[in-house]
């Protein structure tokens, strides 16, 4: 096996970076730890710590086989410092430094913009199992409860990654980056943590599963540009992340999918072909498509202003010293420099929404990336569609304009209908309502949030998943509840 694949599980923190060599490091995250596992406590999965449940661990970085399933208290949980293997020879990609030797070491002009693009990332991680705290208590299946807390978990590893990085290079101010990420807390009014959407609630599983697929789907494409990043540690360590982020995405779609089935099956057993006769629909203890049309128009806006504003400086600047690339930038081929290049923006003109030919590629980086999650989105919501195509109903889920319901860059200022038409005012409360979930909608479905503990038994609103994590049979024992 190549050199780092192999993970050394015998100190308290699990790596594959020889931690045993650099006993600063090693000082500074036995020092962490400790405030890491009382955050875990406080602020993760409430009323499930001493259950057993069957999750992965990576004891590996091998990508043919890194994972081990096992029975594991989550506080137990190995979270480690995992990076990808070091590609010898790797050059950086792209920007003004493109053609030289990748960094193993923090380029000094770039402290800053390092520092910045770790913590926002880093904040992210904790701050959705905050958000995802009070799931474990209404979930609807063994199986789903298991990838909650797998989810949970990862995202916990994930934080220790970023905070590896801030420890090993940023010296005391990466120490007290390191604090801050335990310190803030999602929601806080004092201290939220840093960006819109992980200070939202989600406070049912159908909008678990929808920021599961939206904005676990941000964090992949912020993870793909980082990948491609000329600091190498940056690069491996988020390599890894993307292996685990990969089952986020599946536990995001076949969720909504496995709700989708349900409805559609229960629709059709009933004879109903209106899917918009919402009393009957639900009358089925099912949940009704325009609902989840809304929860999905919700979750796709906000994630959209996680992309920042579509023309940035920051961005541009964060390409231009190498450090943030474009999605699959290696995949890509132009002269990875954008120095003369343009990139189509949608702006906001006079109260119109115009396509702007005009702007700087550097410049525009934001929205290309913002582009290409759109499309990453669009493929999944293709896949629902299919489900309720077979089913013969007349009905199909759409991702809104853009332009919908945003409250970050170009279209703050004004408001759309999903179909991407400005509104005055008037006429956007008078409509709030048929593209945004209301107090009814989450009335409902907050009522069927009852708790399903049976081994293979499942919530009326959702189907059974078509295999089980790990291969398991259907009846399998995901979470041991009382042991
Ligand atoms: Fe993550
Ligand atoms: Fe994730």
């Amino acid at each position: 096996m190549p050199d780092g694949m192999n993970v050394d599980y015998d100190g308290l923190i699990p790596n594959n970076v020889d931690l045993n060599a650099d006993a600063r490091v090693k000082k500074a995250l036995e020092t962490w730890h400790p405030g890491y596992i009382d955050w875990w406590k406080d602020m993760g999965p409430e009323g499930f710590q001493e259950a057993l449940v069957y999750l992965r661990t990576a004891v590996s970085v091998d990508p043919k086989g890194w994972a081990k399933f096992d029975y594991v208290r989550m506080p137990e949980y190995k979270w480690g410092i995992l990076l990808a293997p070091r590609v010898e020879g790797r050059l950086i990609g792209f920007g003004a430094h493109k053609g030289e030797p990748a960094w193993q070491d923090i380029p000094g002009e770039y402290r800053g913009m390092l520092r910045r693009l770790m913590v926002i990332q880093g904040d992210t991680e904790p701050a959705s199992v905050e958000q995802q705290r009070h799931l474990g208590k209404t979930a609807p299946s063994l199986y789903d409860m298991r990838n909650l807390f797998q989810v949970n978990v990862e995202e916990g590893r994930h934080l220790w990654a970023m905070v590896y990085l801030l420890q090993k290079y940023m010296g005391r101010d990466g120490r007290e980056e390191a604090e801050e990420l335990l310190r803030r807390r999602s929601g806080d009014a004092d201290s939220p943590r840093m960006l819109g959407a992980f200070n939202e609630q989600t406070p049912d599983w159908v909008s678990f599963f929808m920021f599961t697929f939206f904005t676990d789907r941000d964090g992949k494409m912020q993870l793909e540009a980082l990948a491609q990043s000329g600091f190498d540690p940056l690069s491996r360590t988020c390599r890894f992340m993307l292996t685990e982020e990969a089952h986020h995405m599946f536990v995001g779609e076949t969720g909504v999918q496995r709700i989708i089935e349900r409805s559609c099956e229960a629709m059709r057993a009933a004879g109903i072909d209106d899917p918009t006769d919402t009393d009957r629909v639900r009358a089925l203890g099912v949940i009704d498509l325009p609902t989840l049309q809304r929860k999905m128009n919700l979750h796709f806006s906000l994630t959209l202003d996680l992309f920042g504003s579509e023309v940035s400086t920051n961005a541009a600047n964060a390409y231009n010293a190498g450090l943030k690339g474009r999605y699959r930038e290696d995949k890509l081929e132009d002269d990875h420099r954008l120095i003369d290049s343009t990139y189509p923006v949608l702006r906001c003109k006079d109260g119109a929404i115009i396509r702007d030919e005009s702007v700087p590629a550097l410049s525009a980086l934001n929205m290309r990336l913002r582009d290409d999650y759109v499309t990453d989105c669009q493929g999944g919501v293709n896949r629902w569609n299919k489900v309720i195509e077979r089913a013969g109903i007349p009905f199909r889920l759409t991702l809104p304009h853009v332009a919908f319901n945003r409250r970050i860059g170009e279209f703050a200022a004004i408001e759309a209908d999903p179909e991407g038409r400005v509104l005055d005012a008037g006429a956007w409360a008078a409509n709030r309502d048929r593209w945004l979930p209301t107090a009814d909608d989450n009335l409902y479905v907050t009522g069927l949030m009852k708790p399903v503990d049976a081994a293979g038994a499942y919530a009326s609103w959702i189907a059974a998943p078509k295999v089980g994590i790990d291969n398991k049979p259907g009846h399998f024992e995901y979470v041991k509840l009382w042991s």
